[in-house]
């Protein structure tokens, strides 16, 4: 299964995520990848994630066989407030030479001459976009125009500033990635943005921003039903709701419990419940 953005660009339809893998990185990304993942996603931002050693596990599995046109590979651009001392750029240059340097080292990491997707990690502004967001956005407009990256996005932004994005952008995200809470109807009002424009809305944290949900007994009656845990109900309710979902386990037997989840199947009114289930 995959999803398409509005430039025709697919996806696929579930994303392993990297962060807080320390060493274990390399050794995970490779085992996600045997165990069928073909999105991985990090960033170039030291304190939560390990980017060279995504690129070790590609390498690795560039020598079993498995070709870089066969992954999607999704990265970020992390402002300075976002890191510690190990910046991948020189914090004291302009944004645009920040967010070049910090591109190049990306590719460096993961061996590669080009993005599937490069997403801003966090627009620099709480409310609206300021200069350096539009600063941001325009270097990242320019990868995308040189073909070096197939896809530009955004995390960790609201409905309004997503929609002034989409209206003010030279180019328009094709990705967007927030945390996603279930009291928020899974983040509705940013979903909502993303189907209107055909950008593709990815969940993190879907299972560890939402553990209440997960003794509900709606959940536990439809994973009774089906003979799955309630991870596996949530990842399938996400990706009826048409999210791109992300999952960081550690573990092989969850990594192919998560893929199986597609498997899964959900009456309309089933998602409909879950959606609103902590309303
Ligand atoms: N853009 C951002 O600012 C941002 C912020 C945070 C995260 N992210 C991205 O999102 C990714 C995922 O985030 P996350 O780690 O919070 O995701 P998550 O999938 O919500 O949480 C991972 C936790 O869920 C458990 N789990 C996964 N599958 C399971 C299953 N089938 N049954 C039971 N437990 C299961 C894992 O335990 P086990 O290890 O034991 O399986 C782990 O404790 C990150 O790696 C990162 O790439 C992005």
């Amino acid at each position: 299964m995959t999803m398409t953005t509005y430039n025709q660009i697919s996806a696929p339809s579930f994303m392993y995520g990297t962060a807080w893998k320390k060493d274990a990185t390399a050794r995970l990304v490779q085992l996600a990848v045997e165990s069928g993942f073909t999105a991985i996603d990090t960033a170039n931002q030291l304190i939560h994630y390990q980017e060279a050693l995504v690129g070790e596990a590609l390498q690795a599995l560039a020598a079993q066989g498995v070709k870089r046109e066969a992954l999607f590979l999704q990265t970020k651009f992390t402002s300075a407030d976002g890191q510690d001392h190990r910046t991948p750029y020189d914090r004291s240059a302009d944004l645009t030479t920040q967010v070049q340097q910090s591109f190049d080292s990306s590719l460096q990491h993961l061996h590669t001459d080009y993005l599937d997707s490069y997403v801003l990690h966090a627009p620099f502004s709480r409310r609206g976009l300021g200069a350096a967001d539009w600063q941001v956005w325009a270097a990242m407009e320019a990868f995308y125009e040189a073909g070096k990256t197939k896809t530009i996005g955004v995390s960790n932004i609201t409905a309004a500033q997503l929609s002034l994005l989409c209206q003010q952008a030279h180019v328009k995200p094709m990705m967007v990635q927030n945390r996603c809470y279930a009291v928020t109807a899974w983040d509705k009002d940013v979903r909502d943005v993303c189907r209107q424009h055909g950008i593709i809305y990815q969940g993190f944290s879907l299972l560890t921003a939402n553990r209440d949900v997960f003794g509900e007994r709606e959940i536990h009656a439809i994973a009774g039903r089906e003979g799955v845990g309630p991870a596996q109900v949530i990842f399938r309710f996400a990706q009826r709701v048409g999210m791109l979902p992300l999952t960081g386990t550690t573990n092989q037997q969850h990594m192919l419990e998560d893929l199986a989840a597609e498997r899964i199947s959900l009456s309309d009114e089933e998602v409909q419940r879950i959606e609103t289930i902590a309303l």
